[in-house]
């Protein structure tokens, strides 16, 4: 009969040689080999974030039958207000949705959309995944980080060139796909596309963010800053309308519906999907 044999199968017995070599290590050993410590729960600091910001929040959690769905946007709401998610906004989410500090801040360490480090006023990402990478994408987050390091060391990843949120202060990150591959290689700013770009292309555009300008997008709404991005993404607009009417309008490129107008002009339609069909076979486990 094996060790594990009768027992809960979820576990899996150590080796006999490696058990042995555990009982024979020191006591002083053997304490870097206990469970890490529980995380304490913060005590909430709610002072960090000002009146508008807390009746923000508890607009946002009015939106959902659960308030705990209310996370992802009030971390963006926050990260509008600080430039990041802090201690303090980990304990003030875990506070108005009933949740763990452990719970949020798995949720915030999970998504690259939120970041622990302050962020520059601009945030700019490169896709270096597979199309963009062969087309020129890791030249163009190479040369970036170049361009925006100091002292003959390059910017790496979530670093950033200037003070964190001061004017023209540029964040660079290199960013899975950015769902334009058929617009390869392509940055975008603050989540804003720029398309077709080259090492040049790129390097004029944070060039012009260091000093100061905001670059027009290839498509979409014009640039403003990343922290006002958040805060649209937290679903508030304060904005002129002018502003609101960019971001609601359409901005797939030509490009991309290239496909669809050709299926439209020849009729072509993908086949109807059944709500209710048979499912395939499931071939017996043995
Ligand atoms: S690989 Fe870069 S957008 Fe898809």
């Amino acid at each position: 009969m094996s060790s594990t044999e009768g027992g809960n199968p979820a576990y899996t017995a150590r080796p006999a040689d490696a058990a042995q070599a555990a009982d024979q290590t020191s006591s002083e050993t053997l304490s870097t080999l206990q469970d890490p410590p529980v995380e304490q729960p913060l005590a909430p600091d709610t002072g960090v974030f000002d009146e508008q910001t807390v009746a923000r929040a508890r607009q946002i959690i009015t939106r959902y039958p659960e308030s705990r769905s209310a996370l992802l946007p009030m971390l963006h709401l926050l990260q509008s207000v600080q430039g990041h998610i802090s201690q303090e906004g980990i304990a003030f989410c875990a506070q108005e949705l009933a949740l763990s500090t452990a719970e949020v801040s798995s949720v915030t360490s999970f998504y690259s959309m939120y970041k622990r480090k302050p962020c520059g006023e601009h945030l700019v990402s490169v896709c270096t995944n597979t199309l963009c990478a062969a087309l020129g994408g890791d030249e163009i987050y190479a040369r970036l980080g170049q361009r925006l390091g100091s002292a003959g060391r390059p910017l790496h990843h979530e670093e950033t060139a200037g003070e964190p949120g001061t004017p023209g202060s540029v964040t660079l990150e290199h960013a899975e796909c950015l769902a334009a591959c058929d617009l390869a290689p392509v940055l975008q700013v603050n989540y804003e596309y720029f398309d077709n770009q080259t090492v040049e292309s790129a390097i004029e555009v944070v060039d012009g963010l260091r000093r100061g300008e905001r670059p027009a997008p290839t498509r979409g709404a014009p640039l403003t800053s990343w922290r006002d991005v958040e805060l649209q993404i937290a679903g508030f607009f304060g904005e002129p309308e002018a502003l609101r009417a960019a971001v609601d309008a359409p901005s797939a490129s030509e490009e991309t519906l290239v496909g669809a107008r050709l299926a439209e002009l020849r009729g072509w339609q993908a086949p109807p999907m059944p709500d209710e069909g048979p499912l395939p076979p499931v071939p017996e486990k043995k």
